[in-house]
């Protein structure tokens, strides 16, 4: 069967990832998180000192972006790609409410977008890959085979992210959770550089009342489906 890329875009906390990754294994395909390299890049702005949230010194942060390294190496002991910032394993660190509440600012910023999508699209040459984010079928690989188009309430998303955070441990606030899905959606969707939005051939999935399970059903089925039409 011809390999094809698969893009997942939709709005924060519907569960990309998560059917993005299980799509990628069932069919052998490499699986790429760009939400991770907008996190990880913010996680160097945050570390560095360069925003909080009294200032945002974003010039400063440009100055950086030649020597800042951000890749995808295996975890020898689970076999999983995992985001390294400058070759150090950053995968819990850009996971906090501290990133996620920064992250849209920074992925706002059109040389920050320009580095990682001309990486993202060297990933994507041979082939064969999922990967999930926000302009994927828009901007990334507009001419992708597949693309969905992932969403659900504010509220079952802001459920399931509280319950992801508060299991790992953090301190959170439901209400905290919710702010900041809304917060993220419109910060997403209205940044003048490649705002979130449905490409006119994405299919649009609406899991507010959809399992894992069924999804991941549905897509790898819409995925072999275009991957047959293709021999
Ligand atoms: O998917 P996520 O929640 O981990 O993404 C984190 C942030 O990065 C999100 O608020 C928007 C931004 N993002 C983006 O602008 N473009 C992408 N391709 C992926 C993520």
């Amino acid at each position: 069967m011809g390999k094809i890329i698969i893009a997942i875009d939709g709005h924060s906390s519907t569960g990309k990832s998560t059917v993005a990754k299980r799509l990628a294994e069932a069919l052998d395909y490499l699986y790429v998180d760009t939400g991770a390299m907008y996190r990880a890049v913010t996680l160097f702005a945050l570390e560095n000192g360069l925003i909080d949230d009294s200032q945002q010194n974003f010039e400063g942060l440009k100055s950086h972006l030649d020597d800042l390294d951000v890749s995808f190496q295996r975890n020898p002991e689970t076999g999983q790609f995992q985001i390294h910032l400058n070759n150090e394993n950053v995968e819990n660190r850009i996971r906090t409410l501290d990133v996620s509440q920064q992250v849209s600012k920074i992925a706002a910023i059109p040389e920050v977008r320009e580095k990682l999508v001309e990486q993202q699209q060297r990933m994507g040459v041979g082939k064969g890959m999922v990967m999930d984010g926000r302009d994927i079928g828009t901007v990334v690989f507009p001419k992708a085979e597949l693309k969905l188009f992932m969403t659900a309430s504010a509220e079952k998303r802001a459920q399931r992210r509280y319950k992801e955070l508060v299991e790992r441990g953090e301190e959170v606030t439901y209400d905290e959770v919710l702010k900041n899905v809304q917060e993220r959606d419109h910060l997403d969707s209205t940044r003048e550089t490649s705002p979130l939005r449905k490409a006119g051939d994405a299919i649009v999935f609406d899991n507010s009342d959809m399992g894992l399970d069924e999804q991941f059903e549905r897509v790898l089925c819409l995925a072999q489906q275009v991957m047959e039409k293709g021999l």
